[in-house]
């Protein structure tokens, strides 16, 4: 009919453009949004860095380069955090510019910029073209939620406890230890707290903020952020697919950096028993100490359970020949699906970083974790893991600041086969059925997404 022929032709005119930093934790729930989007009809192009568009190979989804300046090598080609920051604002803010000119001239003009957290010029870009713009959080609410008081001088250091209770309504009672790294230690890791701040200050100028969670996991705290800025929950940012919900299109998840030991890992995992594996990853950043790395290795040997590490290019090669030595109980890879081997039936636990990603993968997927935060947001996951959701048990670190042998031995038992088993099993169940209401039809997030496409093809007042 005349009608929805006119629907359809308003359909074509939306066009979103996903900006993506490039790191693995960043990639994913861009990447995955723009793919959810392309499932619901929506046409969604990604922009990607010309050293991340080298290294992944996307084969399902739109992707045209920007540039952050270092072509060749990308971040590591960069002298520093801040030269490479610095120089991913001006040459991405330009070749941004010429890519939605580019997209404009070609008869599929740009609606709306989703841009990943960490790049908040690109909000500039898409007001001087004055089109929508929408933020990806790539944390969880509870963390923006820290930054913000941070922000508003209300965490001012020294913390205290109860300044900290008080100041920060809907989170739990928090120690220092819990507090993200950037916040705990704000002159070790600067460039990156200078460029959080800078976010938390333009928060405003957005027409959507988005959270990669969902409703029912952080109500109150989204409820908070609501007030703030116009904050939806998207999340959790994992295929349907996974969830046992099956949806149109692609199923594939994000875009992998490195290379995956997909068929050795299932293959592995098919031959052990029902929920016996340990998996440990620590994400896509963080490097841990040789110190570290053996301490886990003999609480994983001592334990005497199967598990598969994903190691990346971890260096030690005399320190991964000895534990090599466990036989059969441990594979060791440098990269794998974490999804599926999360969805693995043979998986009965998740030693893990606690990077947000992990997080929610580990929740939407009912898998217990041990939780082993290194820097960043990790502390903070960690705790809501552990006290809020009581999904897992965070493994405690010594006065030098090491997870020992014998404390991650005895957080593997809790999880596994301990007095808590059944109260982590249980929530762990319960978490995975929200996740799954949310992001499938009429779910939280579901509609959340829908409404948004719905503003955009009617024009947001
Ligand atoms: C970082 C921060 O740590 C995180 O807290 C922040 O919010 C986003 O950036 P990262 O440290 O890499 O990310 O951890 P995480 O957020 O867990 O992301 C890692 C991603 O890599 C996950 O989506 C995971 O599925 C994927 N992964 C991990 C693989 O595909 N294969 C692996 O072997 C391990």
């Amino acid at each position: 009919s005349k009608i929805w022929g006119r629907k359809k032709m308003q359909n074509q005119r939306v066009h979103v453009l996903v900006v993506t930093y490039p790191a693995q934790g960043h990639l994913n729930p861009l990447i995955q949004f723009a793919k959810r989007l392309a499932s619901k009809k929506v046409k969604a192009t990604v922009a990607a860095t010309h050293y991340t568009i080298n290294s992944i190979h996307p084969n399902s989804f739109a992707i045209e380069p920007i540039s952050d300046g270092f072509d060749e090598g990308g971040f590591k080609q960069a002298p520093s955090v801040e030269a490479y920051l610095e120089s991913f604002k001006t040459v991405g803010s330009r070749t941004l510019a010429e890519l939605i000119v580019k997209f404009n001239n070609s008869g599929e003009p740009v609606s709306c910029v989703v841009y990943d957290s960490l790049l908040s010029w690109a909000c500039d870009v898409a007001k001087e073209f004055g089109i929508h713009a929408a933020i990806m959080l790539t944390n969880s609410a509870s963390v923006c939620s820290l930054y913000w008081q941070f922000n508003q001088g209300r965490l001012a250091l020294p913390l205290d406890q109860e300044t900290l209770a008080a100041s920060v309504p809907g989170l739990p009672s928090l120690s220092f230890s819990d507090l993200p790294s950037f916040l705990a230690h704000p002159t070790s890791h600067s460039a990156y707290l200078a460029l959080i701040m800078d976010k938390i200050r333009t928060l405003g100028k957005n027409d959507w903020v988005f959270c990669n969670s969902f409703e029912e996991l952080e109500s109150e705290l989204v409820k908070a952020l609501k007030e703030l800025w116009p904050v939806i929950t998207i999340g959790p940012l994992v295929p349907s697919f996974y969830l046992d919900h099956q949806i149109e299109g692609d199923t594939s998840y994000g875009a992998s950096l490195w290379k995956q030991n997909n068929d050795q890992c299932l293959r592995w995992l098919d031959s052990k028993p029902l929920r016996s594996v340990v998996y440990v990853s620590f994400g896509s950043m963080a490097s841990i100490s040789t110190r570290q790395f053996e301490e886990i290795a003999w609480g994983l040997k001592a334990s005497n359970m199967p598990f598969l590490w994903v190691t990346k290019e971890f260096e030690d090669k005399l320190l991964l020949e000895s534990i090599d030595s466990i036989g059969e109980r441990g594979l060791f890879v440098t990269w794998c699906n974490q999804l599926d081997v999360l969805a693995h039936q043979a998986v009965g636990c998740f030693v893990t970083h606690c990077g947000w990603n992990s997080t929610l993968e580990g929740l939407s997927l009912g898998v217990p974790m041990v939780c082993v935060p290194q820097w960043s947001d990790q502390p903070t996951n960690a705790k809501f893991v552990e006290d809020v959701w009581m999904v897992g048990v965070r493994a405690k670190k010594d006065e030098e600041g090491f997870v020992r042998r014998e404390e991650l031995g005895k957080c593997l038992r809790e999880v596994m086969d301990g007095e808590k088993t059944r109260e982590i099993k249980s929530s762990a169940s319960k978490w995975r059925e929200h996740a799954k209401t949310a992001v499938s039809v009429g779910g939280s997030s579901d509609r959340n997404i829908d409404e948004f496409i719905r503003k955009l093809l009617t024009g947001k007042e």
